[in-house]
């Protein structure tokens, strides 16, 4: 991102397939495409990143995230877009919203009277928010299509980016997309995950290949900086394990707040800039790995029927780095109907409806979702009533419900 190649490896999690390619159960026998999954550490910026990029088409063209099937991001996306609303925009701006997905948060800002246009580069996806309405454009973001919109549209009150920055790899060129693309007090709103919650919390399981950064706030000022833009707030959110909402504008158009001060100086005072805290970091995962796969093997030891909730990305890495198959984890339960009947990626545990957990009761579930470990177990007291209980895997696996 800061163009130096000083970068040192901070965690080597192995060679895993992409944490989304389940497979079906007559391809089990074939082998899988891997690819290094290893974080590495800028020296002069800081920024956290992978060291292989995987081909964006091979990722992002056919998505099987669908946005608007979570119900706790629903509301989630409701409150980005009165924000938005409120604070930047008026009745009937354009709004742009890159990464737009099945058109969740495009809704909500055409319910609030303003005009979105989304751009998405997976076709499935583009398609269920075309087909209701909601026009999106199938293409990846970058600097052609914001002059494409500029020159359509006019230019942008907002532009919105959720989850999609980690995602793209040259970030410099969407920064100089958002200088083409933005109103002169025009506004670029993103949320991605926080660095600062990933090492506090050691979620080692959000590193996949889909996400080729992870941002401290430091590294984010200098980018916009470097494009002529300008981060001046930013406040921290608990979604998605912890994430940061960031709003940047063009240079000196806007004070800086308090939170961006605070934050900034709370990067520097917990180590978020200092090489030691990464390789602490890396000796808390392996330790983390250890303290699931012992508690796991101890009650299979003591015949305890164990499976899982959530066929999540996430669970996906967690399950490939700990080499938890099948002998510890019978089935992981998932709401997702493509999903269902397939095998994880890599550790070919099944993959069933989420009804299989009151069905078979077992005695364990590992949370491999634990970002909604509340809902869950809302939703799931009869598991829990039935005398089922939950395992929250990180930081260090214990039983939660
Ligand atoms: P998410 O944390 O968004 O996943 P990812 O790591 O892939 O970004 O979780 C979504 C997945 O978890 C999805 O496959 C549905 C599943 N899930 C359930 O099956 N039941 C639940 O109660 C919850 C919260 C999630």
């Amino acid at each position: 991102m800061c163009r130096s190649g000083d970068l040192s490896l901070v965690l080597d999690l192995g060679s895993t397939p992409l944490a989304n390619a389940f497979v079906s159960p007559e391809r089990a026998a074939e082998p899988e495409q891997r690819f290094a999954l290893e974080t590495l550490r800028c020296a002069r910026c800081g920024l956290l990143q992978l060291s292989v990029v995987v081909r964006p088409d091979i990722l992002f063209r056919h998505y099987l995230y669908a946005s608007s099937a979570s119900a706790p991001l629903l509301e989630h996306f409701a409150g980005l877009a009165q924000e938005v609303r409120d604070r930047f925009a008026r009745a009937g701006s354009v709004v742009v919203e890159f990464g737009s997905n099945d058109g969740v948060l495009l809704r909500a800002l055409r319910d609030r009277g303003l005009r979105p246009l989304g751009v998405e580069p997976a076709t499935n996806l583009a398609s269920v928010a075309n087909a209701t309405g909601l026009e999106t454009w199938n293409e990846f973001f970058g600097p052609d299509v914001a002059q494409r919109i500029a020159a359509d549209r006019g230019r942008a009150a907002v532009v919105l980016a959720n989850n999609v920055l980690a995602h793209i790899d040259d970030v410099r060129a969407i920064a100089a997309a958002l200088d083409a693309l933005l109103e002169t007090d025009g506004v670029f709103v993103a949320e991605v995950p926080y660095l600062g919650d990933l090492i506090a919390h050691v979620e080692y399981d959000t590193i996949y290949h889909e996400h080729l950064s992870y941002f401290a706030v430091h590294p984010l000022t200098e980018l916009f900086a470097s494009a002529g833009l300008e981060l001046f707030d930013v406040r921290r959110i608990p979604i998605h394990g912890g994430s940061i909402r960031m709003f940047v504008g063009r240079a000196a158009r806007r004070p800086r707040s308090a939170d961006l001060e605070r934050l900034l100086e709370d990067e520097a005072r917990t180590g978020l800039l200092d090489a030691s805290t990464y390789a602490d970091f890396a000796t808390q995962v392996a330790r983390s790995r250890d303290a699931l796969r012992e508690m796991l093997g101890r009650l299979r030891s003591e015949r305890r029927r164990v499976a899982a909730l959530g066929a999540t990305a996430k669970g996906n890495t967690l399950l490939n780095y700990c080499g938890i198959g099948t002998e510890l984890v019978e089935f992981v339960a998932d709401t997702t109907p493509f999903k269902q009947g397939l095998l994880t990626p890599g550790m070919h545990i099944p993959v069933r409806p989420e009804g299989a957990l009151l069905e078979e009761r077992p005695d364990y579930a590992v949370m491999l979702a634990w970002n909604y470990a509340d809902a869950i177990v809302r939703k799931h007291a009869p598991y829990l009533s039935a005398g089922g209980h939950f395992i929250h895997p990180i930081p260090t696996a214990r039983v939660y419900a």
